[in-house]
């Protein structure tokens, strides 16, 4: 793989005006193998909120077949995506827009078996779906979210995303049986997301004790998934048939793919590689994907400061979600400004050596939202920029 320096970027980008953002298809390709890897022949749905790219997802999904099917984030960006030829699509997160589910239940009709499977976790989600299907409709395919999160001290203590209430295996039973009574809505599908191994590096930078409980945590939890994810998966499957039992994420590709009751695993984030996923004992990945800023002006000798770049990421609102600087080597962020929403400036040793002019390659903390600031990518491979593709952004869609 040609090496990621900023010379190199320079003379690849010469041409191009910063801001700008790229994906590096070298280092996406060889997160991609990386990622197939550690799924260990389980198939892998492609988490399209953290590509926000069609030509991306494509050139994906096209890649190799071990890649099958999205996973999607909003109603409308599915129905979006179905029109634009996308296939085995299911909507990872409940939706309680009528319009969007009154076109979804359209093309259930025009394609029972090929629509987009949907996303539920209680009653309200089912008479949302209900309320939208005529008499003569056909059936909506649902999956159940079971939450996969670990319970401690009696369930008083929970780690995990806080998501869907069917925990248990009688949770589970009781909303698939719940499903079966309604004629119009077929149950086809589990999936149950373990955010806080899957989503959570377990090696932080500095922070060595904390690392250590994130690994003991993280051991439990899987010890105790394995087993409550195979016991619903059966006793659901007694209820209905089941085409998919989805799970895990980028960083437990590996733990997820290994378990029987398991038929996909699902990952996103691992085609771009952003900054918090450098911080796994499991993998390492090749940062793909990167924003360039100018630096426009030297408040002194040692600070560069650039145009823009206060980029930050979703979640809980401490440093991790700051973007990092990336090229050249030995930059950082001010403590007191951070990335700005005009100007960031950098310190570091690097700093003093960057003039007016000069540009620095930054990466975003996490992998789809790079693509919420920039129309397109620029795509790079073997040293040269081979195609310029519009972001959801640049399609004019922002779904979230
Ligand atoms: C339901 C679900 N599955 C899988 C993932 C993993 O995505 P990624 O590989 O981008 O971390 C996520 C991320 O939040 C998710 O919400």
């Amino acid at each position: 793989m040609p090496e990621q320096t900023h010379a190199r970027y320079e003379e690849v980008f010469a041409e191009v005006e910063a801001p700008f953002a790229f994906v590096d298809l070298d280092a996406m390709w060889a997160n991609a193998a990386a990622m197939l890897g550690r799924a260990a022949g389980k198939p892998v749905r492609v988490a399209s909120k953290s590509v926000r790219c069609r030509a991306l997802l494509a050139a994906i999904l096209g890649r190799d077949e071990g890649f099958a099917g999205l996973m999607t984030f909003t109603l409308p960006e599915t129905l979006w995506l179905a029109e634009r030829g996308f296939e085995d699509l299911l909507l990872a997160y409940p939706t309680a827009d009528m319009g969007a589910l009154g076109e979804l239940a359209l093309r259930s009709v025009a394609n029972p078996e090929g629509a987009p499977i949907v996303m539920v976790d209680c009653a309200e989600h089912l008479d949302a779906i209900e309320s939208v299907l005529g008499a003569g409709a056909a059936p909506v395919r649902v999956c159940i979210d079971v939450d996969a999160g670990w319970w401690a001290l009696g369930g008083r203590l929970k780690v995990g995303p806080k998501r869907s209430p069917v925990h248990s295996v009688e949770d589970a039973v009781a909303l698939a049986r719940e499903i079966e009574r309604r004629p119009q809505i077929q149950l086809v599908a589990l999936m149950a997301y373990e955010g806080q191994i899957a989503g959570v590096g377990d090696r932080p930078p500095g922070r060595r004790l904390r690392g250590a409980a994130i690994r003991w945590m993280q051991r439990r939890s899987a010890a105790e998934l394995v087993e409550r994810r195979a016991a619903i998966a059966a006793a659901v499957g007694e209820v209905a048939e089941l085409e998919i039992v989805n799970g895990g994420g980028t960083g437990s590709l590996e733990l997820t793919g290994a378990e029987e009751a398991v038929t996909e695993v699902t990952a996103g984030s691992g085609f771009y590689a952003p900054a918090l996923f450098d911080h796994y004992s499991r993998f390492r990945l090749t940062p793909a994907a990167g924003f360039a800023l100018p630096i426009v002006r030297k408040p002194s000798a040692g600070v560069a400061t650039a145009l823009g770049g206060g980029y930050l990421a979703s979640g809980g609102g401490d440093p991790s979600r700051l973007p990092a600087p990336w090229l050249p080597q030995g930059l950082r962020l001010d403590p007191e400004e951070g990335a700005g929403e005009v100007q960031t400036p950098l310190l570091g040793a690097a700093a003093r050596e960057l003039s007016v002019g000069d540009r620095v390659y930054m990466r975003h903390a996490k992998a789809g939202e790079l693509c919420e600031r920039f129309d397109s990518l620029h795509l790079i491979e073997n040293g040269q920029i081979v195609e310029q593709v519009p972001t959801y952004r640049g399609d004019g869609k922002s779904f979230l």
